[in-house]
């Protein structure tokens, strides 16, 4: 049996994903294929390191150990051929709090900062949180594929003078893996218009076709760039609240340590991620040939039984984008419709910045035999369409990861 289809317990009373369902989609017996974390066990070597972090038996006061810098740089030179010096390297709890220190840090109060919608919604609340002004720079749709809009991102840099940019790549939802002449052009408008980027590269390690190549590694790009990685997304490691930005401009880092402040970390958190990036690498390729799978299976799915639906099959992260507009309705029908009669939670396309009406984000990361399940409940749902009634879809956007 393949060991991401093993049964594992996952109404732990502490789990959002899947304890915390009912409340925050307000239904009953949902099957949760929302939030960003998988359904699978962390990796065998996690697990025995947190293990016998447990058993030395004392949770003191902690270091962050030279080794669990050397750990990431490690990964990053191996994975992205990207050499880093672990003396670049930042650590914080979360990448939503490095995106938020990033415009504290290199923006002031009125000025403008560009994110490229749909995007995960926590862009915008780092900008607009914080007294800055959101510029969109939608995606475009080109042959199916969500791409970037250039002349748009220059004739609003031109207009706004924004000096900061918050890239998601790869791309959450829309699940590209940008290329590297789309990177080169982003990279070359930045550079002529003075603008920094704060790159989220949260889900690079979760590439399901193409190369991931890290825009800070552009010739130029080094010196107007901070990345954010985590182990979170790649080894299933959430709860562990572990993350890292990498920043070789001595003033952008400097700036963004100052603007995270005091951060303290965990043991366990840090016995996991360096385990995790040490040896955790043939999970993660056997993580992702199964997901491979699950998003084949999810597409021809919904290919056959919905055919109306619009699907992007991600290149990279284990969510899957459908647009759903050409059932006609609107956003609170068709979150009741999913929440009441088809029992699943997936993210609602309101949890994004702008661009989401009528779309769904599912989560593929879980036993092949739960999706075909979830996908089989919306299928049926959606095919005896009855709009009307109270919003549930986007009512875990506060909880939305
Ligand atoms: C693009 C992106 N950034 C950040 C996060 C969350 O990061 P963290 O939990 O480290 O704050 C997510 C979670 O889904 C995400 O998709």
């Amino acid at each position: 049996m393949n060991r991401f289809d093993k049964k594992v317990e996952l109404r732990l009373p502490d789990s959002l994903k899947w304890s915390g369902v009912n409340r925050l989609f307000k239904g009953e017996d949902l099957l949760p294929l929302w939030v960003a974390d998988m359904d699978f066990e962390a990796p065998a070597p996690v697990l025995e390191a947190i293990r016998r972090r447990v058993d030395a038996g004392l949770f003191t006061y902690t270091e962050l150990p030279p080794s669990l810098f050397e750990a990431v740089a490690g990964w990053l030179d191996r994975r992205f051929n990207w050499p880093v010096a672990p003396s670049d390297l930042l650590f914080a709890s979360g990448v939503v709090t490095l995106l938020k220190a990033s415009v504290l840090a290199f923006t002031q109060p009125g000025d403008s900062v560009v994110v490229q919608p749909p995007v995960y919604g926590p862009f915008g609340d780092a900008v607009t949180g914080q007294g800055r002004e959101l510029v969109l720079n939608p995606l475009k749709i080109e042959q199916g594929k969500y791409k970037m809009d250039f002349d748009d991102l220059e004739a609003k840099l031109r207009l706004t003078g924004a000096k900061l940019l918050l890239l998601c790549s790869p791309h959450n939802p829309a699940g590209r893996v940008w290329e590297e002449a789309e990177l080169n052009r982003l990279a070359a408008l930045c550079q002529a218009y003075g603008v920094t980027v704060a790159s989220d590269e949260i889900h690079s390690d979760l590439i399901l076709s193409g190369q991931h190549i890290p825009i800070a590694s552009l010739p130029g790009m080094a010196e107007r760039t901070v990345t954010f990685i985590a182990p979170s997304k790649t080894f299933n490691l959430a709860g562990l609240h572990t993350s890292f930005a990498v920043a070789t401009d001595e003033t952008l880092r400097i700036g963004l340590d100052q603007a995270l402040g005091y951060r303290s970390p965990n043991p366990l958190s840090i016995a996991g991620a360096e385990a995790a990036y040490r040896e955790g690498e043939e999970w993660l390729e056997a993580c992702l040939a199964y997901l491979r799978g699950n998003v084949s299976f999810a597409a021809d799915y919904l290919a056959e039984l919905l055919p109306d639906a619009v699907v992007y099959v991600p290149e990279a992260t284990y969510l899957l984008w459908v647009d759903l507009r050409a059932y006609g309705l609107s956003q609170e029908e068709l979150g009741r419709l999913l929440v009441q009669e088809a029992r699943v939670a997936v993210s609602g396309g309101g949890a994004f910045v702008s661009e989401g009406e009528g779309r769904i984000r599912i989560n593929l990361a879980t036993r092949r035999e739960n999706l075909e399940e979830g996908l089989s409940r919306i299928a049926r749902a959606l095919g005896s369409v009855q709009p009307g009634g109270e919003a549930g879809i986007d009512g875990a956007e506060a909880g939305e990861a």
